[in-house]
């Protein structure tokens, strides 16, 4: 009886706690509902992600139905996600709510984007099942140092569950530490699948041997300027999955980005957008795309992919615009 009484309060207290770190936000009749957490629940990690060399199956996947990747901790994830960066309020909110409309399940938030609590509110409410969708979010380097305190602060503000991959936003001062504190919170099944951002060779190969659970996606800058091509090359031989961000240039960048002759050329040639010839070769060269967009149209482009294929030379060509030219300074 004492201990039926001591889960009781226990139970109560949880869900107090949910409610209490979002209250206007808290899941009401109509909204998805928020999965309990399951600790130890995870999959058999997969040692390797199964994609061959890192490349992935293209002809699996139909426009607004992206092929997903098997990721090294057992879970699946879709290959095109939204990037929602500098995306707030209602803004954020129906750009979520149009994509998810146009087939994306797959959402990049981050706690120095400040829109935790709409990517959340977004995903409780858009009609799709809250294992269908997947969802990142980072840790940033100011909250390396109580990482635990930051994990909670991010369930809580997404209030969704749990969290299908976290971050390290940067490397920094705490950072081993704070990832420990994420494999902590895979073990308790807050976090489904851990990785880092803005990596490269040398932070990784420093980093590898002091975690257990090996990162499963990498983050970073990647577009036809700045292509990283070892970096992408080291983290599929690791089978580590890698994604690009700014995939168009980055806000400031893309029409520069997308006015370039090369691939406004191949773009005829297909009768496709610019935009859709760079995250193709994106597609084709292994890498995970996060295209920000609030705008359904260019969302519908984004997703729409998979009834185009570029050629050899055409792959060559854009290789060939690589100019080392990063667009920010991480
Ligand atoms: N880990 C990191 O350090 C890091 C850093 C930066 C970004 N990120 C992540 O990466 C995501 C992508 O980066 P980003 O959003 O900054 O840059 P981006 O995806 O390279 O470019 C976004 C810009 O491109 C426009 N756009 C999108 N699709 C288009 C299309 N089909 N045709 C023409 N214009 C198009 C968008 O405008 P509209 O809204 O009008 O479509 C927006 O202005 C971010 O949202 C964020 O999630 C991560």
């Amino acid at each position: 009886m004492i201990k039926w009484l001591i889960s009781l309060m226990m139970a109560c207290s949880q869900t107090l706690a949910l409610s209490a770190c979002n209250p206007e936000d808290s899941p009401k009749k109509t909204e998805n509902i928020v999965p309990e957490l399951k600790p130890e629940s995870n999959p058999v990690p997969s040692p390797e992600p199964t994609s061959d060399n890192g490349m992935f199956d293209l002809s699996e996947g139909e426009n607004g139905n992206p092929p997903t990747l098997l990721l090294s901790s057992g879970y699946e994830m879709p290959i095109i996600g939204l990037g929602t960066y500098s995306l707030h309020d209602d803004v954020c909110v129906n750009a979520i709510l149009a994509a998810v409309k146009l087939g994306y399940r797959k959402f990049d938030t981050a706690s120095y984007y400040g829109n935790e609590e709409e990517v959340g509110k977004a995903i409780r409410t858009c009609g799709v099942l809250r294992e269908e969708l997947f969802v990142c979010t980072k840790l940033y380097p100011n909250q390396f140092a109580d990482a635990e305190k930051a994990i909670e602060e991010s369930l809580c503000k997404l209030n969704i569950g749990y969290v299908d991959l976290m971050l390290l936003h940067h490397p920094g001062a705490h950072d081993v530490e704070a990832y420990k504190a994420m494999e902590r919170a895979v073990k308790n099944g807050k976090i489904r699948s851990i990785g880092v951002s803005n990596y490269y060779i040398k932070e990784m190969t420093d980093f590898l041997p002091k975690v257990n659970i090996k990162p499963t996606l990498v983050q970073n800058e990647i577009h036809p300027y700045y292509q990283e091509k070892e970096v992408v090359k080291f983290m599929h031989e690791n089978g580590i999955a890698i994604e690009g961000w700014y995939p168009l240039g980055g806000r400031g960048y893309t029409a520069a980005m997308l006015g370039n002759e090369t691939i406004g050329q191949i773009a005829k040639a297909h009768g496709k957008s610019p935009a859709q010839i760079i995250l193709r070769w994106d597609l084709q060269n292994g890498i995970v795309i996060i295209p920000g967009s609030s705008n359904p149209d260019h969302q519908r482009e984004n997703i729409s992919l998979f009834d185009f294929e570029l050629s050899s030379e055409e792959m060559a060509q854009i290789a060939a615009l690589d100019r080392n030219e990063k667009h920010d300074w991480y």
